[in-house]
């Protein structure tokens, strides 16, 4: 790996299956970066059991999402795309960095507030330091930059608080990590509810397209989109839902959204919706096959995730064994 490139990490939780707004938001992005930067991609495990998940589910979706990065095109030569629990390191430096995180600091995360709102029944202290942890994903690798989206900045903010915090105390330890935004980047709605983000957390399948749709599913999800009754293809902050749908169009077939907006010039929202879940189809199918492949191959996907565990390890261990000496444990291993 060469050394002047600069140092992304990033990771996507493993709770759920992945939507098309986690691909053309972040994954297909994150495929373009590869060659520029030095990449390390995550699939967080740990801090998927924040939330009560069911093993056999979280089995599945780690190995899932794993295999849709592999298929989108991921070169697993030249960047490490590893499990997050592989790598013991991130749990450990992550009761450190607890020991050096403040109740007040966590307090104020949104995503906490939000969280323990919609599980008021599992408010449990790793999802209140989940924010450790994250840290600790970060600063193990001495990333330069991380791509998060809006709802992650906090968290890269406390992350920068401490790394800063710790060196202030013992040195040059970690590199205070940048915020990586994306040129560009789509940020996709609900179908359902275009107002808010599409989730893999929906609790209606209509409202999302997942990674792994086929493409009769997702001509019904896209047919059954919301949108309004004045009937004009035309992007606005007051028509979400048609505005939602143009972003995914222009996205899947990178053609301005003006361009789209005149090539429908005319037409009725039905002839708008058909098409846009071609381009849907037409920008899945491909990663859909090799995901397929992918699932026939149990030992070459094995053999990547193993191999990958050790190289994230060794970059991390290193990081760790130099916050041990510092905080004065003695070295044991
Ligand atoms: N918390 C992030 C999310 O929910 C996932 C994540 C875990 C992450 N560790 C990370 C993102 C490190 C960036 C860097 O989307």
């Amino acid at each position: 790996m060469s050394q002047d490139k600069k140092r992304i990490l990033s990771a996507i939780q493993a709770s759920g299956q992945l939507t098309l707004g986690n691909y053309l938001g972040a994954i297909k992005n994150w495929v373009a970066l590869q060659d520029e930067y030095e990449c390390f991609f995550a699939v967080a495990d740990l801090h998927s059991i924040t939330v009560r998940q069911d093993p056999a589910n979280l089995r599945k979706n780690t190995m899932d999402i794993f295999k849709i990065f592999l298929a989108s095109g991921i070169d697993t030569d030249n960047n490490v795309l590893f499990i997050q629990s592989h790598v013991s390191a991130h749990a450990e430096l992550a009761w450190i960095l607890n020991c050096y995180t403040y109740m007040g600091e966590l307090s104020r995360m949104t995503q906490f507030k939000d969280k323990s709102e919609r599980h008021a029944t599992n408010i449990n202290a790793g999802l209140f330091t989940y924010p450790a942890l994250m840290a600790a994903d970060i600063l193990l690798y001495q990333a330069d930059l991380v791509p998060v989206g809006q709802d992650q900045k906090q968290h890269l903010e406390i992350t920068r608080d401490l790394a800063c915090r710790f060196n202030g105390i013992y040195g040059d330890v970690f590199k205070v990590p940048e915020p990586y935004i994306p040129k560009v980047g789509a940020r996709i709605m609900s179908l359902q509810n275009p107002e808010s983000k599409m989730s893999k957390s929906d609790p209606n399948p209509n409202g999302f397209i997942g990674i792994l749709d086929k493409p009769d599913i997702i001509r019904s999800k896209v047919k059954k989109a919301v949108t309004d009754s004045d009937g004009i293809v035309r992007f606005s902050e007051d028509k979400p839902g048609v505005s939602n749908l143009l972003s995914i169009y222009s996205a899947c077939s990178g053609m301005s959204i003006a361009d789209v907006e005149k090539k429908f010039a005319g037409e009725g929202y039905g002839v708008f919706k058909a098409e846009v879940a071609e381009r849907i189809v037409e920008c899945l199918s491909p990663l859909q096959e090799r995901y397929d492949e992918l699932s026939k191959n149990k030992d070459y996907v094995e053999k990547i995730y193993r191999e990958s565990a050790e190289k994230a390890a060794y970059v991390a261990n290193k990081t760790l064994r130099k916050v041990y000496k510092k905080v004065g444990f003695i070295p044991g291993r």
